[in-house]
């Protein structure tokens, strides 16, 4: 798979809001982790989560991974007032180099200047740790050029919908008196949040 391959340094998962990017972003977030703590992966891999969000500002981004890389306590003083953003993308390129990190950016809605943010080395376009990053526009990942390493999503199958609505309204899938909402449920495309928005209805 994409993420055990080393050769592999980013991967973009895209497709549109509501289909499970997020869900699946923290899923793979704490399997790495919880794989770190037993011994199964390297715990000096740091593992990053970052809500990156429509508008990002590169000050703030750089802050949350490196708060999440080696946490800064939060009564440091006047030195905890925020640097320039060039020093915290030199800050974090040298935290980056020590060990190979995992960092996942979900929801990220234009590409990303990865040597602004300190990600690859100042000297070339090398990036320094695994990205995996999710993003409602595919164009975002033809834009970081993620090429073959894009993943869509997908919609739920019709058993998967009619699961996920029975699970939801905590009945069972062959309970009769909600037959007549097979149909409302295949109105909802596979799209999971559509599914759950409708099973709160009933
Ligand atoms: N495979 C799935 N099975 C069941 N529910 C899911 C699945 N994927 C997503 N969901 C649910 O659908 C909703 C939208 O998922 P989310 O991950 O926020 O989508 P996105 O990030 O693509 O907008 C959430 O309530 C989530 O729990
Ligand atoms: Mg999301």
């Amino acid at each position: 798979m994409l993420l055990g391959n080393n050769d592999v340094k980013i991967v973009g998962i895209y497709d549109m809001p509501g289909i499970g990017k997020t869900t699946l972003l923290q899923k793979i977030y704490h399997e790495l982790r919880e794989s770190n703590q037993q011994g199964g992966g390297d715990p000096s891999k740091a593992v990053i989560y970052v809500n990156v969000h429509k508008e990002p500002n590169i000050g703030s981004l750089q802050r949350d991974i490196a708060q999440q890389l080696c946490p800064i306590p939060a009564e440091d003083g006047p030195s905890d007032a925020p640097s320039p953003e060039i020093q915290q993308a030199r800050t974090l390129f040298m935290e980056l180099s020590k060990n190979e990190s995992i960092l996942l950016l979900d929801d990220v809605w234009e590409a990303l200047d990865w040597k602004k943010i300190g990600i690859t080395s100042p000297s070339s376009e090398r990036v320094l740790c695994k990205i995996i990053f999710t993003t409602p526009l595919r164009q975002v990942c033809i834009d970081m050029e993620v090429g073959a390493n894009s993943v869509g999503i997908g919609f739920l199958s019709d058993t998967q919908s009619w699961e996920l609505f029975c699970h939801k309204v905590n009945k069972l899938v062959d309970d009769p008196s909600i037959t007549p909402e097979r149909a409302v449920v295949t109105l909802c495309g596979g799209l999971p949040r559509a599914i759950i928005t409708m099973s709160d209805y009933y």
